[in-house]
């Protein structure tokens, strides 16, 4: 069995983060979201792993490397176009073969990992897999429609929706899908979709299993997405000190302080995690915050947030909290008169001020 990871697309939805950078990229617990995927696949034994890239190919290569310090082997493959997911199964087809795999978007968060899954897909011996969870919003999703327990209709996004269960973003298929992706027409945003190729192998008669899951999942293309991410998987850290801590300062609960992290004059209210060579002082961090390398919190208070790396934050008067904040940007106080708000800010940036 193989596995694809989708790290392609255009991240709308989470610019500006994602004019310089991919999303698939961004940490959650200081670790990018595409390690949590590369690490799932791995520990369901599957070991050759094709990665779609798109224009941040450079960057995901860059971070991932040739998959050896996961003891995998990884294959790049460069999509032309964000074109949709049915495209991309389309020009994985070389590197699949007609091998079984697991299909994971790339931004997608799984906790209880997909181990199971993977057996359970082997065992049933189906065409295709889907999973499914019961979600409050199924219009912003692929939504199934399932009868006496077997999937019925997919429809993407749909206006009034059928039912509660949306699709998550892991799949599982043998070679059908890939008659299914040459076989469907692009939709009306001009992607060749899933749900599509999926509905084609349900009307063809294969056979595809649905499998409710009802452990936490997370598709992390917006914000408030990527902060619960953040709060997820803080929560499944371990406390370890390995940086610097003055006697004045409190570090209480989980909270990881990794190797040449200084903490000064400071309080630390776990979950949180601060990475290599940052520098908090006379600082409030608050549970659920992420700080990632060599980043300078000075006389602020900062909670439920993610910091990328390189960033300043000094007196900022108020508490900020559920930011993200990308790299190398500085939040400061300003001495200078007239007293006002003085900003540079990239396009489609939000800034709240109280
Ligand atoms: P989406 O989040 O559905 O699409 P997107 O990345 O374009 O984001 P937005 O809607 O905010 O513009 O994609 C899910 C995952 O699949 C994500 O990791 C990107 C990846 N993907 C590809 O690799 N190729 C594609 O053609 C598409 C549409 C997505």
């Amino acid at each position: 069995m193989k596995g694809l990871i989708l790290s392609g697309g255009t991240g709308t939805r989470l610019r500006p983060i994602t004019y310089t950078s991919a999303k698939q990229l961004v940490p959650v617990a200081n670790k990018p979201i595409l390690f949590y995927a590369i690490e799932a696949i791995r520990d369901a034994n599957i070991t050759d792993i094709g990665i779609i890239i798109g224009d941040t190919g450079e960057e995901v290569k860059l971070a991932v490397g040739d998959g050896s310090k996961w003891g995998v082997n990884i294959t790049y493959i460069p999509q032309e176009a964000p074109l949709g997911l049915a495209h991309a199964v389309k020009i994985a087809h070389d590197f699949i073969k007609d091998d079984d795999f697991v299909m994971y978007l790339g931004d997608n968060l799984i906790k209880d990992g997909i181990n199971g899954l993977v057996e359970e897909f082997k065992q049933t011996n189906c065409n295709c897999q889907i999973l499914l969870s019961h979600v409050k919003e199924p219009q912003h999703f692929g939504v199934a429609e399932l009868s006496d327990g077997k999937v019925v209709c997919l429809v993407e996004k749909p206006k009034e929706p059928k039912s509660d269960l949306a699709l998550v973003g892991v799949y599982m298929f043998d070679k059908s899908i890939f008659e299914a992706v040459n076989v469907i027409k692009p939709s009306r945003r001009n992607e060749l979709e899933i749900t599509d190729a999926i509905q084609y192998l349900i009307d063809k008669r294969y056979v595809v299993h649905p499998h409710i899951i009802d452990g936490w999942w997370k598709d992390t293309g917006r914000l408030e997405d990527l902060l619960e991410a953040n709060r997820i998987m803080l929560k499944l850290i371990e406390r370890r000190i390995d940086g610097d801590v003055d006697d004045i300062s409190q570090v209480l609960g989980k909270v990881v302080v990794e190797e040449g992290a200084v903490i000064k004059e400071s309080t630390i209210r776990g979950p949180a995690i601060i990475g290599h060579s940052t520098k908090i002082i006379n600082s409030y961090i608050g549970p659920f915050t992420s700080v990632h390398d060599s980043v300078l919190i000075k006389s602020s208070e900062i909670e439920h947030s993610i910091i990328l790396a390189d960033c300043v934050i000094n007196d900022i008067g108020s508490r900020m909290e559920d930011t993200l904040l990308g790299r190398n940007v500085k939040v400061y106080r300003s001495n200078t008169k007239p007293k006002a708000y003085r900003l540079m800010v990239g396009d489609n940036s939000e800034i709240e001020v109280i």
